[in-house]
Order: C-alpha cells, then structure tokens, then sequence
C-alpha cells in the first residue's frame, strides 16, 4: 500500500505523523480540556451537594421533636395535702403529688408485700432510691404508665375497698387494666402483673416550690 493510500494519512497531515487519536494535544487542546474536566466536577459536586442536603435536613429534629424532649416546669406549692396533679413531659403524663406527713411515715415502715422495696431493679435517679422516691418526702415525682401494660393507674385515698388488699391497710395506686397495686412510692407490691415499680423521672427541685422534669 502506498503512503497515499492509507487511512491515518489527513490532508494537510505531514507524511508519517501517524493517526490522529496517537496526537499530541496542542496547548489549547489541553487547556480546553483542563477546562471542560473542572467543569464537569464543579457540576457533579454541586449535584452530590444538593443531594446530601435533603437528607441532612431529615435528621434535623423537628421543632416539635425538640418540644417534645423539652424538660417541663411545673408549681407544686398549690397543691394541697393529697392532692395529685398530671403534667405531660415527652408525651407522657407525670405526677406530681404533695403527700401527707402520715403517708410519709407509712413508706418507712418495712412492707413484706412489695415485690422490690429497695426499688434495686426499678428505674429512678440514684438520689430518689429511699424509702420515699424522691428528692423531697413530701413531693412524688413519677411516670403515671404502670409497669405492666402501660395503663394509667389511679390515686386510690381513703379507698377501703383497695386498703383491703394493701399490707398495712395504706392508701395507693392501682391499676384499673389488671389490678396491679402500687404504694405511694410507687412501689409495686407482690403478684401482680406489673413487675416493677413506677418510674421516676430525671427532675430538679427549683425555687418557689417548682419542679422542673426533665
Ligand atoms: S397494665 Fe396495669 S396491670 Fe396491666
């Protein structure tokens, strides 16, 4: 075959440059194609960007997630003697109770019929694992969820009914769904269905007689 005759042979070409893929590029060849390469990864970064966001924002929590998991104060100091208010924190209700100076007393006396009197498997603050379970004897700070189902148990005072089935004929909680018993630590007494006394929340004593949970 003739030089003329082959295919790599471009006009213009000098004889025996070989193909045209096998070229060194000119300098603005590569400029241009240094050029179009950063173009194309400024492109794909600001893509990758714009994806990731949408998702970052995913995790963002929610203003009302962050409410949600907001400690909540409450007053207390209003409360007469016995006197029991609810309050939500992190969607569940929490009790704040003023007990009497003779239910005070009573939570010291050794009871045989609570499944965990020391609450050692029961969930609490370490200060608030006493006889009282609480910061303060006269102030009860629980989770109103029974341990069993997660029913809401109810302040049973001066109930002779409930006193009938307690140890020392005491006053308490019990739970309406299948009967379990607290005292008025919130500690449960034996066969019940509920296995463990009531939770005590993280809380704060603050001045003015407010509690802030949470
Ligand atoms: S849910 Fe309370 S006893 Fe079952």
């Amino acid at each position: 075959m003739t030089a003329a005759a082959r295919s790599d042979d471009a006009p213009g070409r000098p004889a025996g440059a070989g193909p045209a893929s096998l070229q060194r590029p000119t300098p603005e060849g590569a400029a241009r194609r240094r050029l179009l390469l950063a173009s194309a990864g400024t492109v794909g970064g600001l893509g990758l960007v714009a994806t990731a966001v949408p998702f970052v924002e995913t995790f963002e929590p929610s203003a009302r997630a962050r409410a949600n998991a907001a400690p909540v104060e409450a007053a207390w100091g209003d409360l007469a003697p016995g006197q029991l208010r609810t309050v939500a924190w992190r969607g569940r209700p929490v009790w704040l109770m003023r007990r009497t100076p003779a239910m005070v007393a009573s939570l010291d006396a050794p009871n045989p019929d609570l499944a965990d009197p020391g609450s050692r498997h029961s969930e609490q603050p370490p200060a608030c694992r006493n006889p009282t379970r609480s910061l303060q004897p006269e102030l009860f700070v629980a989770v109103a969820i029974c341990t069993h189902l997660g029913c809401i148990p109810s302040l049973k005072v001066g109930d002779a009914a409930f006193q009938a089935l307690m140890h020392a004929h005491e006053d308490g909680f019990l739970c309406p769904c299948h009967g379990s018993r607290y005292d008025l630590a919130g500690r449960v007494v034996r066969n019940v269905p509920a296995p463990l006394n009531l939770e005590i929340p993280p809380y704060q004593l603050l001045a003015g007689q407010t509690v802030r949970v949470g």
